[in-house]
């Protein structure tokens, strides 16, 4: 995720631009760029870091009072976050100049034809081949800027929202959607252009949104002309009239970025298996595993190193590995394993998951690993971390930022990347069959639309968490695969409710928790079809008839389980394998809205941070 601005008008473009970027900074925040046309040039600055670092870049750069400009803060997708893989962009004659948000799949076939057409590239990026994929098509087909652009999006493969400029046609600016937000602000023969609406705001309330697949040449004195990029038919823009304010637009129109990145899930899902799947085809194309597959194989085990949520996503990763891979699998929390003295063969391939890269405690245990031999994948949604630069290979979740405290998607984000590794180890392996496979590849195709539909459930898990929100103590019960999801839904609940709550194996209940049921003890049991289920109802028996308050999170259609609950919250039905991904949807959404019901600071809970440092 990133965030695109522009400006043309009549007004200075510069302070609209950089603060349009400091607004979408939530997008991404590891580069930034600007590229202003001063009547005669593009004056182009682009740095590392965030748009104050810019902008005290451009205090000596920046000599131009021009009235049209165009800006991009980064999450680095393709090439590590640097100057030079920094947006904006120029084509090789340094006419066009674009900025890009998103990720163009096919973007390397199409690096290596205009590389044999005589085009050459300064960054790793796949905006760059963008570019100049479109500065090929106007000068071979000798068209304009809006006919190139449509033309070269038809050959690429992805998502994208784009804006781009060409300094020999300085009245317009075309911008292009799929996949990616795109919001066209409207004004007084002046139009702006961003990820979202906050940069205009104060501004204008008249906005277009564009739709997927659409694009549009925006004109200074000629206004905005909407196309369909596929068939090029016209399209009559719809202007919105804006009610919203800046902070809610931030959040995209939730209250909190923890809801906003529980609802970004079956998107973000798409973004992680996105170019790495390919169903019909039956194949898995992830290159940090695929260059290294004789690790893999040759592996002992798999060491997984984690903190949190991640060590949780790494539990669910156990079951997915010895299931479907048929490896041994240990789980480590990175703090104890470093201070161990763990056991660690050559032949052990370590896995550390880490969403924000920077966990101290996950670094210093992969230090250690590398110390001793192991090789060292990393599971990392931030590019270019710390973590995603110290392993030796590694598979991003590209979630997008996560600004919430409380990590959401990045855990399902987490999961689908351990699963794709699971099954592409398993085929490898030989000990999964061709059907079998294939089957797995296109129920992990459907989880996006199974996730919205969990989602769906929202309202009634509301009414669930407003009759609970007063519990002082809440348990958490899952079997198998579900397991580490009862220790996540438990730790979501304490982090922003602060109400104690703990995640406990089904099974293990009658060994002590089940002392603590009484009639005032809410307990979230996780009884899916799939998943041991008539040993979980046997759970649920033995905590009814202790009065205990029963909130299943069930398939949908489920009857037993339905009798016997207080409450249930269903889930639409996957594989075994795969219901992690979805029973952790309500279990977050609960915690939220306790949290909520209870004023707490959703977004910045008390105590702690969003990537813990420090020892
Ligand atoms: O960035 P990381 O994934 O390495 O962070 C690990 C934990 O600090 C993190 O998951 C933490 O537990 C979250 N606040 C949980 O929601």
């Amino acid at each position: 995720m990133c965030g695109i601005v522009g400006y043309i008008g009549h007004r200075e473009a510069y302070p609209i631009v950089l603060k349009g970027l400091k607004r979408l900074e939530y997008r991404g925040y590891d580069s930034a760029g600007i590229a202003l046309y001063d009547g005669d040039e593009m004056k182009l600055s682009k740095t590392k870091g965030k748009v104050v670092d810019l902008e005290k870049r451009l205090e000596s750069e920046i000599t131009t009072n021009g009235t049209v400009g165009i800006g991009h803060t980064r999450w680095a997708t393709h090439g590590v976050p640097n100057d030079v893989n920094s947006h904006p962009h120029y084509s090789n004659s340094g006419n066009l100049v674009i900025i890009h948000n998103g990720i163009i799949e096919n973007y390397e076939p199409l690096r290596q034809e205009l590389i044999n057409r005589g085009y050459s590239f300064t960054s790793e990026t796949d905006t760059e081949v963008l570019v100049n994929l479109i500065e090929d098509v106007k000068t071979k087909e000798n068209v304009k800027l809006g006919k190139a652009v449509q033309i070269a999006l038809n050959q690429t493969v992805g998502a994208y929202a784009i804006a781009v400029f060409d300094k020999n046609k300085p009245d317009e600016i075309v911008v292009a959607r799929l996949g990616s937000p795109l919001a066209i602000g409207v004004g007084e023969e002046e139009f702006f252009i961003a990820s979202d609406a906050s940069p205009f705001i104060e501004y204008t309330n008249n906005a277009i949104y564009l739709e997927d697949g659409e694009m549009a040449v925006v004109r200074k004195k000629k206004g905005v002309k909407v196309r369909k990029i596929q068939d090029d038919s016209l399209v009559d823009p719809y202007v919105q009239e804006l009610k919203m304010n800046l902070e809610q637009i931030e959040k995209g129109g939730y209250d909190h970025f923890m809801l906003k990145e529980i609802y970004e899930q079956p998107n973000a899902i798409k973004d992680t298996y996105r170019g790495r799947m390919r169903v019909e085809e039956g194949i898995i194309k992830m290159a940090g595993i695929d260059d290294h597959i004789d690790k893999f194989l040759n592996a002992r085990r798999i060491l997984i190193i984690a903190c949190g949520t991640s060590w949780h996503a790494g539990l669910v990763g156990e079951y997915i590995f010895e299931d479907l891979a048929r490896i041994p699998v240990e789980v480590e929390y990175a703090s104890e394993f470093r201070y161990r003295n763990p056991v660690i063969y050559e032949d052990d391939v370590v896995i550390a998951i880490s969403q924000s890269g920077e966990t101290a405690d996950t670094m210093a245990a992969i230090k250690l690993a590398k110390e001793r031999g192991a090789f060292v994948f990393g599971i990392c949604n931030v590019v270019g971390s710390s973590i995603s630069r110290e392993t030796h290979a590694g598979a991003y979740t590209h979630a997008g930022p996560e600004i919430g405290v409380a990590s959401t998607k990045a855990f399902t984000t987490q999961i689908t990347v351990l699963t794709l590794i699971a099954l592409q180890m398993a085929k490898k392996k030989g000990v999964i069959s061709t059907s079998d496979f294939f089957m797995h590849l296109q129920e992990l195709e459907r989880i996006p639309e199974k996730v919205e539909k969990a989602l769906e459930a929202s309202d009634h898990i509301k009414e669930v968490a407003e009759i609970y929100k007063e519990a002082s103590n809440c348990l958490y019960l899952g079997r198998g695969f579900n397991f580490p999801v009862a220790l996540e839904g438990a730790l979501k609940l304490k982090e922003i409710s602060y109400i104690h709550a703990e995640g406990y194996p089904a099974a293990e209940m009658k060994h002590g928790p089940i002392a603590l049921i009484d009639e005032q003890m809410p307990v979230i049991v996780i009884a899916t079809k799939k998943g041991h289920y008539e040993k979980v109802v046997s759970n649920i028996q033995e905590i009814k008839s202790r009065k205990g308050k029963i909130i299943g999170i069930v398939t949908e259609g489920d009857v037993t389980v339905k009798n016997l609950a207080d409450h249930v919250i269903e889930i639409p039905e996957t594989m075994e394998s795969m219901t992690p991904l979805l029973t952790t949807i309500p279990l977050q959404l609960l915690s939220y809205y306790i949290a909520v019901m209870l004023g707490k600071n959703v977004d910045q809970p008390r105590n702690l941070a969003k990537s813990v440092t420090v020892e």
